[in-house]
This record gives C-alpha cells, sequence and structure tokens, in this order.
C-alpha cells in the first residue's frame, strides 16, 4: 500500500460497459475504498439501463464528450474498443481528468507516442495502463524474489495467455478491432517480461500461428493459436504462447528461468485448492476466464490508481511501458504476416 496524501474521495466515470467495464464499475463502485463511482457512459441504451439497476446511481451518458464535460469527474476509466483509446486518453488529458486505461495503449505506435507526447503536457494528472498482472499477488511475489537474487540473473522467460474456447466465437467478431492474438492478449505476457527483466529493449521477434478451431479469423490475418520469441538487446530470451482455444479454462502462466533457480508463477490453473477425487481420478477445477484468475489483480490495480491520484507514489505500467508492449506486439503481428523476423 502506498502513502495516500489525502482522503478525498476521487470521483470516477467509467467508460465502456461491455464485457470487462461492467466488471470494473462494479468493483469501483463497491469494491474499492477511496474510490467513488459518479458517472458512467456507454452508447448502447442497454448498457445503460444495465448502470442504472447495478450500479449506485451513477449520472448515465451516451456520449464521452458529455462525461468529460462532467465538473465532477476527477478521472476517467476507459474500458473501451482498444482501437479508440489514444484518442480517448488525449481528450480525457485536454480535459483535465486523471485517466485509467485498459491495455493495450493503442494498436499503433506512432498513436502511442502521441499520447506520451500530450501526456508530457499534463505532468500532473495520472495516466495508467491497466496491465493487471503487475498487480497480482503471486506475479508480485516473483517480482520481489528476482529483485532480492533468489534465482540469480533471469535470462529466460516462458510466458502464455491461453483463453478457454468460446463455441460461439465472440472474438471472431472482436477480431477486426482488436489488434490480432499479439496484441490483444500476448501484450500481457510482454509487459510482465519488461517488468520482470528490468525493461530491457526488445532487439528482435520471430512469430507464426495456425488457426486450430476458428476459420472465421482468416478474414482478417488473425490466427487462434499463436507462438512468438522476443530477443532482447542484453541478450535474454522470452516464448510466447497465446490461445484462444483452451478445453479446460483460462490458463495463464509464467515461467522465469535464472542462473541460480527458476521460478513458474501460475503454472497449475487451480480455480480454487480443492482437488477432486473421482472416477476420472485426482484433478482440480481450471479458472473459467481471466476474471476469476485475476480477481484481485484488478482490485489492487484499482486501489493502486486512487492511491496515485491522491498524492500516493504512482504505479502499475506507465505511458512508455505501454508504448513498448505496443512496438513489441505490432513487430509480432508483422512478423506472423510476414513469415520472417522483424528488427525493432
Ligand atoms: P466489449 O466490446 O465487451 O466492450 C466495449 C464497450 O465499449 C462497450 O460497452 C461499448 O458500448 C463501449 N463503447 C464502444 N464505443 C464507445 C464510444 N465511442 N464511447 C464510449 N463507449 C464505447 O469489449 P471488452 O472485452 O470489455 O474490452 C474492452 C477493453 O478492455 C479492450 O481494450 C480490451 O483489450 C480490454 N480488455 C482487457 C482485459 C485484461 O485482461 N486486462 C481483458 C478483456 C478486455
Amino acid at each position: 500500500m502506498t502513502h495516500v496524501a489525502n482522503r478525498t474521495p476521487v470521483k470516477i466515470g467509467v467508460v465502456g460497459l461491455g464485457r470487462l467495464g461492467k466488471r470494473h464499475a462494479q468493483n469501483l463502485a463497491f469494491r474499492v475504498p477511496g474510490a467513488e463511482l459518479v458517472a458512467v457512459c456507454s452508447p448502447v441504451d442497454e448498457e445503460r439501463a444495465w448502470a442504472q439497476e447495478a450500479l449506485p446511481a451513477p449520472r448515465l451518458y451516451a456520449d464521452y464528450e458529455a462525461l468529460l464535460a462532467d465538473q465532477d469527474v476527477d478521472a476517467v476509466w476507459l474500458v473501451t474498443p482498444s482501437a479508440l483509446h489514444a484518442d480517448q486518453i488525449v481528450a480525457a488529458l485536454r480535459a483535465g481528468k486523471h485517466v485509467f486505461c485498459e491495455k493495450p495503449l493503442s494498436l499503433d505506435v506512432a498513436e502511442c507516442e502521441r499520447v506520451l507526447e500530450e501526456a508530457k503536457r499534463h505532468s500532473h494528472l495520472q495516466a495508467t495502463i491497466g496491465f493487471m498482472r503487475r498487480f497480482d499477488p503471486s506475479y508480485r511475489d516473483a517480482y520481489d524474489k528476482i529483485q532480492r537474487g533468489a534465482i540469480g540473473r533471469p535470462f529466460m522467460i516462458r510466458s502464455q495467455t491461453t483463453d478457454k474456447n468460446d463455441p460461439e466465437g465472440f472474438f471472431v467478431r472482436f477480431a477486426p478491432t482488436s489488434g490480432g492474438i499479439f496484441l490483444d492478449c500476448t501484450v500481457h505476457d510482454i509487459d510482465v517480461t519488461r517488468w520482470l527483466f528490468g525493461n530491457p529493449r526488445a532487439k528482435r521477434v520471430f512469430a507464426t500461428g495456425t488457426i486450430a478451431l476458428h476459420e472465421g479469423l482468416r478474414a482478417c490475418g488473425d490466427v487462434d493459436n499463436g507462438v512468438a520469441v522476443c530477443e532482447f538487446e542484453d541478450g535474454r530470451l522470452a516464448v510466447f504462447y497465446a490461445s484462444r482455444t483452451m478445453a479446460h479454462g483460462n490458463d495463464t502462466h509464467t515461467e522465469v528461468i535464472g542462473t541460480a533457480g527458476a521460478l513458474a508463477i501460475g503454472h497449475i490453473p487451480r480455480a480454487s485448492r480443492v482437488e477432486i477425487y473421482d472416477q476420472h481420478g485426482v484433478r482440480n477445477e481450471c479458472t473459467p476466464t481471466f476474471f476469476e484468475r485475476f480477481e484481485d489483480a484488478f482490485l489492487h490495480e484499482a486501489q493502486a490508481f486512487v492511491d496515485a491520484v491522491r498524492g500516493g507514489k504512482a504505479s502499475g505500467a506507465t505511458l512508455a511501458d505501454a508504448l513498448e508492449a505496443t512496438r513489441i506486439g505490432s513487430a509480432l503481428r508483422e512478423a506472423l504476416t510476414t513469415g520472417q523476423p522483424v528488427e525493432l
């Protein structure tokens, strides 16, 4: 917990009430001390109707500009399609609002740079990107152990983000605006790798992928399973795997290999500590989605943002971290498309 200079509640407006926005809104309304959810924005009537039912009387806006004009909003919380993030962050900063924005910062490196330039003009405002894995207690513990030298010099990371197969193919509809599997999923592994390695610069990437189940992805050049290698300037390596087609659930885990040991974070994606002994053998249920796996992380990241706005120390991924994640994710997409290594 960071030192907090003042105890005034931070008045927040959540923008986007889709799959994840509803969760953030509920967290901020009920589960984050110091946060006050005062407004929400969605262009979709049903989503605003949901907010009226499920949340403690926030002001409802159909239009983002109208929410930004609300003088009683201190901070905006963007959970909108990734292609909108850059413009919406710039508009929020110009309106004098602190900004939390879901990952990725943008699908385009030049757009990320434009946001960083704008943020320099508003350095009194917090602006952070939601790479929540940095706030997961297990990832945090691994980070602290690495800092203390527990595994010597970490030189290799294997990290994966894999979702349970959705036979309805929600993400096939989402794919044209998501940036593809590497910018949408692997971007988390990229960020966590840079964080655990102490922010080296990437030098070269390789990537490939396949469509195991969802042929609908072919039209936008995406895959449902992707593998990538990232070389860093200091010689360290990362191997990433992303999948939309797991049978067992959300299986997100990371291994860090060092000169004096290794750490595995979340290697068995247990939903709980209950083992089931039955005719199938001995087993655990699996975390069904990213939300159950990272429920605590979402709360800790929200708390950290609120504390930072109230004068505590900023933590979490900066805009510069998020720019690097997009730079590497974009190079992976290019490597997948061209079948060639990409130098950064
Ligand atoms: P979604 O499609 O379910 O929700 C998007 C929301 O944005 C909808 O409420 C929609 O009405 C709203 N919206 C669209 N245009 C808008 C506009 N012009 N102004 C205001 N609202 C607008 O998408 P989902 O899955 O909730 O993803 C949203 C963001 O969250 C994406 O950037 C995604 O990358 C990120 N995300 C992050 C995750 C994580 O692990 N941290 C997991 C899932 C999503």
